[in-house]
């Protein structure tokens, strides 16, 4: 089975993303056909600045690597390195009517927000469904928030297949409903753009002041608590097996716990969770020339399956004469 996702470069990683998107496909290397890539002409949608993008973009690639991402066992690249992806962009707009987008939450929401609506915004779901279709994947783990897009891409395959024949697999959205969204400081949404996340490689200083920020109820020390209430715990469990997620209830459930300790448990925990792979990221972003010839080898890979695709789809559509 395929397996496909992609990442945005832009900004510090977050337990919303690791939690949310990032495990999961570290974790399907091991038995399925992952393809992942650096999402940057996405991230154009919402950053101007070369410099940051770029080395935003040599970032995510070694936060995926440093954290288990394998080449060996994995297709990992970075999306503007197959420029092919826009030449089925351009194909796929053609069988994508305005409708389709106009729906999407993401663009609406964007827009509410006050972001000046380009065409780039607009057509974000089309790039993403070429991204999922040009690989003939099967699955794509996403979060919550990016599940109407992978529906647009299964849309818009059924469309072109109706015209031209079984071209493209239709994938299916994945999702976690254990993390389907890990909740930030504030109990929304952990999101960088609402500036309520945790993040992975933030310095221990950052990551405490981060931690101690979360958001509980003004409840008396002495009385019990609902643990499925509390922001902290929300968090906490996702580092957690069955049996020690039992026993933080039961210290909330008992009565005489107080948050700040919990919460400083929960920093001790996320920072010697992630050290080891701190310390692996420093030595890759130290070394970028590695990271750069890892990612030349996974565009090799992914163009072999991508060029597959796109000569059926040219064949198919005329452009081939
Ligand atoms: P952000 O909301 O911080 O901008 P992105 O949109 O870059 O995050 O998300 C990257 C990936 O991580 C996506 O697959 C997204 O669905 C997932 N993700 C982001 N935030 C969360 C969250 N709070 N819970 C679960 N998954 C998330
Ligand atoms: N749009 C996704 C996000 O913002 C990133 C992404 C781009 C993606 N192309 C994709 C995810 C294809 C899954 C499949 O998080």
């Amino acid at each position: 089975m395929r397996v496909l996702s992609g990442i945005q470069p832009s900004g510090s990683l977050h337990l919303g993303n690791y939690f949310g998107m990032m495990k999961k496909m570290i974790e399907y290397q091991e038995q399925e056909d992952l393809f992942c890539f650096i999402a940057n002409y996405h991230a154009q949608t919402s950053l101007r600045d070369g410099k940051i993008l770029a080395r935003g973009t040599l970032e995510a690639a070694a936060n995926f690597l440093a954290l288990g991402m394998d080449p060996e066992k994995s297709t990992f690249w970075v999306q503007s390195d197959l420029p092919e992806v826009q030449e089925l962009t351009w194909v796929l707009s053609n069988f994508t009517p305005m409708g389709l987008l106009e729906r999407c939450h993401s663009y609406k929401d964007k827009i509410t927000k006050g972001i000046a609506a380009n065409h780039g915004l607009f057509a974000y779901p089309v790039l993403m469904t070429a991204d999922i279709l040009l690989f003939q994947s099967n699955t794509v783990p996403v979060g919550k928030d990016q599940k109407q897009h992978v529906e647009v891409a299964r849309d818009i395959a059924i469309k072109f297949n109706n015209e031209y024949g079984e071209v493209f697999t239709l994938p299916e959205p994945e999702i976690d409903d254990d993390v389907a969204t890990v909740p930030g400081l504030d109990g929304q949404k952990m999101s960088k753009s609402y500036g309520n996340t945790i993040d992975l490689f933030a310095e221990e200083k950052a990551l405490r002041k981060q931690i101690m920020r979360i958001v509980t109820a003004p409840i008396d020390v002495e009385e019990p608590k609902d643990p499925d209430t509390c922001n902290v715990y929300k968090i906490f469990r996702l580092f957690m097996d069955k049996e020690q997620d039992q026993a933080l209830r039961q210290r909330y459930q008992a009565g005489g716990l107080a948050f700040g300790h919990v919460k400083q448990e929960l920093f001790e925990t996320v920072r010697d969770f992630f050290a080891p792979y701190a310390e692996r990221r420093k030595e890759l972003l130290d070394n970028p020339e590695v990271v750069r010839q890892i990612l030349a080898q996974g565009a090799d890979k992914a163009r072999y399956a991508a060029t597959k695709t796109l000569r059926k789809v040219r064949k198919k559509t005329g452009l081939v004469y």
